[in-house]
């Protein structure tokens, strides 16, 4: 499974990148708010940063417009991932933007059914947003699999990203039902290691090791 990194903060992407578990980026306007950058030369610095795909969206609301705000945002850098909304204008600019061979990112994908046309249309990637279901009290991690079982079914090749990731648990049940990729906010990912016999266990080591008076030398 591909981790994606679900920011526009440049600093925690570098932090991430370091270690080489970032397969890719994911923003949107509201990430592009919080980092107080211009869209253009953040996504840049992000692509700089990642060879992967980065996703970028678009803020249109009419497919004519949509496309050539793709077009601008694709021209950015090669590894550019439009995003557009799962509206009908949405998949129309979906199957343009992909017929010219750019990566489409759909995205605000609730249902089965919208992620079935997606795929139809061309996306390259599907968007479901698990937490924002988990806090309608619907069960977001269902339509992850949902998908999978789908796409599995009819050999589609568009790759299941999981978004609006809340938690540990978002990311591993992910894993465990085949997401391609979760996109996760830099804090969820840092969590991942944390476990506390971990750190209880280092703490006992490095009691007994201090004892035993040597150095690593
Ligand atoms: C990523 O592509 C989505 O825009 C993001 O995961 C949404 O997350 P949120 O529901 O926490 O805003």
């Amino acid at each position: 499974m591909k981790f994606f990194v679900d920011s526009a903060e440049i600093d925690l992407i570098a932090e991430l990148a370091e270690i080489g578990i970032v397969d890719g980026v994911t923003t949107n306007p509201s990430l592009i708010l919080k980092s107080g950058r211009d869209i253009i030369e953040v996504t840049r610095e992000i692509c700089d940063l990642v060879s992967g795909p980065v996703s970028a969206e678009v803020t249109a609301l009419e497919a004519g417009e949509m496309i050539e705000q793709g077009r601008r945002l694709a021209g950015i850098a090669p590894n550019i991932a439009v995003k557009v909304p799962l509206t009908w204008e949405g998949l129309k600019a979906c199957r343009a933007l992909s017929g010219e061979g750019k990566m489409v990112n759909v995205t605000l994908c609730f249902s089965a059914n919208q992620a079935l046309l997606a795929a139809k249309a061309g996306a390259a990637f599907i968007s479901p947003f698990i937490g924002r279901l988990d806090d309608i009290n619907l069960d977001g991690l269902q339509l992850i699999a949902d998908i999978r079982q789908i796409y599995d079914n009819y050999r589609f090749e568009t790759e299941v990203l999981a978004a609006s990731i809340r938690s540990a648990n978002h990311v591993s049940e992910c894993a465990k039902i085949g997401a391609d990729i979760v996109t996760v906010p830099p804090a969820v990912l840092k969590g991942l290691v944390k476990h506390p016999l971990t750190d209880r266990g280092l703490d006992a080591f490095l009691r007994d090791w201090a004892k035993t008076g040597q150095k690593i030398a």
